[in-house]
């Protein structure tokens, strides 16, 4: 089973995911009969938002997509203005991403902080997608997915090499037993399969690829044939 996690960051709004939807069931909906998604697990993140709608669309077209967050309240619930908590989240998504290196760097989150964000997210019975820029960063017990992303390789479209990839996988694995690892940085459709294709890398994370339909079912298209 790979993973195929789209990370929609903030963008979109409610026209945007309505077209989106629309324009990813008409894709799919053509080949669907010569595709198989059955050995891969296929998640969209949109911002909390558009969960509601994502959750909506997804259910009205039949899609099989499951739905994440992109960050999660490290509080349970109460006076903490502006956070979403992972029992609101839970309601609508079965994945959190947690750790995002655009969550440390532009919004100072430590690794005590993202600690707590993985018990909350363990808690409400979501699969935390925990994202590491090297493979030194610590790994929270509670973390089910850890994701690899070197920072220089994200937006960039310059990727890690695949053995590289591959390597720094395996010795995640090793210092975190029993979590499964995923690469992201610049993932499309024409490099997903070199990155997939090695046993030690359980998925990938792409980015600006899953912000337009095709080019991310391009990336399930390849995926599904290995
Ligand atoms: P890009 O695929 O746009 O490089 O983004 C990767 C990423 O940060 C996914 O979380």
């Amino acid at each position: 089973m790979k993973y195929i996690i789209g990370n929609w960051k903030s963008n979109k709004n409610i026209v945007e995911t309505r077209d989106w939807f629309a324009k990813f069931t008409n894709i799919y909906s053509k080949q669907k009969e010569t595709i198989s998604t059955a050995n891969l697990t296929l998640v969209i993140c949109p911002p909390f938002i558009l969960l509601p709608l994502a959750k909506e669309l997804r259910d009205k077209y039949g899609l099989p997509l499951s739905l994440g967050v992109q960050n999660i309240s490290p509080f349970v619930e109460g006076a903490f203005t502006g956070e979403v908590t992972a029992n609101m989240a839970k309601e609508f998504a079965q994945y959190a991403i947690i750790g995002h290196s655009e969550r440390r760097e532009k919004f100072g989150e430590t690794d005590n902080i993202l600690s707590e964000k993985a018990k909350r997210a363990k808690s409400a019975s979501l699969t935390t997608v925990f994202c590491i820029p090297g493979p030194e960063t610590p790994v929270p017990v509670e973390a089910d997915i850890v994701a690899y992303e070197p920072v220089w390789a994200i937006g960039t479209g310059k990727t890690e090499s695949p053995q590289k990839a591959g390597e720094v996988a395996e010795y995640i694995k090793k210092k975190n037993p029993g979590k499964s690892v995923i690469y992201g940085g610049s993932v499309k459709a024409e490099n997903v399969n070199s990155f997939l294709s090695l046993g030690s890398i359980d998925g990938v994370l792409p980015g600006g690829s899953s912000l337009d339909p095709q080019s991310f079912f391009d990336i399930v298209l390849n995926a599904s044939s290995l």
